[in-house]
């Protein structure tokens, strides 16, 4: 699989340059970026909704750099426990901790330190702190306990990583049976040519580390997932830099994908 073979610059390094690219996020949202950020993108561009927004503190919202709209793709149900698996600033995490209400849990988990406090420090503005728990750790190593997760939040944040196999095994280990998945991620029409795998620059704008569609579908199932589909297309590049750093052709967009944990059958 093109996205999980070894690329030409070492995983630590990589790590190192996604986590720096995301610290200058947190720190700067304002700065100059190879992909959007903030409210009015998501509204733009993902079909995010403004009340849900209008709810985020905008030290949350700011720094939202997803790629996708989660919550198009279900529906998060009061007492339900959600998991953002590379949660950032927590934008989805606090709009998935209303829907799961005062009953609910919602738990983030990043590797980036200045992401965790601003998602900590949003969630108190929110008044979501008895609620909402922000984790340290790696989506390849989550620190979760098994099948304790109703429902797996991801945007913008699988293409990142070089062992995407990895990636989904734990987030099938962490769901309940029948817990499902809404995947927000990047996916191009065709392979990457090596040398844009090889661009960390391009890797950390969240395009060299993307899937095509049908192996996002094949990687869910190798996983024990099923029900694995995309459910919709977003222009999540249009009018960045990082548009113009590859070629048309691959179209580069965003999707929104589902996927579900098997029931167990006794
Ligand atoms: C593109 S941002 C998306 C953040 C958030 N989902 C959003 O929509 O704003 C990528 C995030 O993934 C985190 N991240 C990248 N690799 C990670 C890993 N291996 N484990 C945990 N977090 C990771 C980064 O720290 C960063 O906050």
């Amino acid at each position: 699989m093109a996205a999980t073979c070894p690329i030409n610059f070492d995983v630590d390094y990589l790590r190192q340059q996604v986590e720096a690219e995301y610290d200058r996020v947190a720190r700067e949202p304002n700065g100059d970026f190879h992909f959007h950020r903030g409210a009015a993108y998501a509204h733009k561009y993902l079909s995010y909704a403004w009340e849900d927004l209008d709810q985020v503190p905008v030290l949350a919202s700011d720094r939202f750099a997803g790629v996708g709209n989660p919550h198009r793709v279900g529906i998060v149900y009061p007492g339900e426990t959600v998991l953002d698996h590379a949660c950032g600033a927590g934008m989805d995490l606090l709009i998935a901790a209303r829907r799961a209400g005062p009953s609910g849990k919602a738990i983030g988990v990043d590797m980036t330190a200045a992401m965790r406090e601003t998602a900590t420090q949003a969630a108190a503005i929110a008044g979501l702190q008895a609620t909402v728990e922000i984790r340290d750790g790696l989506y390849e190593e989550l620190p979760v306990e098994d099948a304790s997760i109703d429902v797996v939040i991801s945007n913008g944040v699988i293409n990142l990583a070089p062992d995407k196999t990895r990636v989904f095994s734990e987030i099938e280990r962490v769901l309940r049976p029948g817990g499902r998945v809404f995947i927000a991620d990047v996916i191009v029409a065709r392979e990457l040519t090596v040398e844009a795998r090889s661009n960390p620059d391009i890797w950390a704008a969240c395009i060299g580390g993307a899937l095509q569609e049908q192996e996002m579908i094949e990687l869910a199932g190798a996983a024990g997932l099923v029900n694995a589909r995309m459910t919709e297309r977003f222009d999540c590049f249009r009018d960045t830099s990082a548009e113009h750093k590859v070629s048309k052709d691959l179209e580069v967009q965003g999707m929104n994908f589902f996927a579900q944990k098997r029931f167990e059958i006794y």
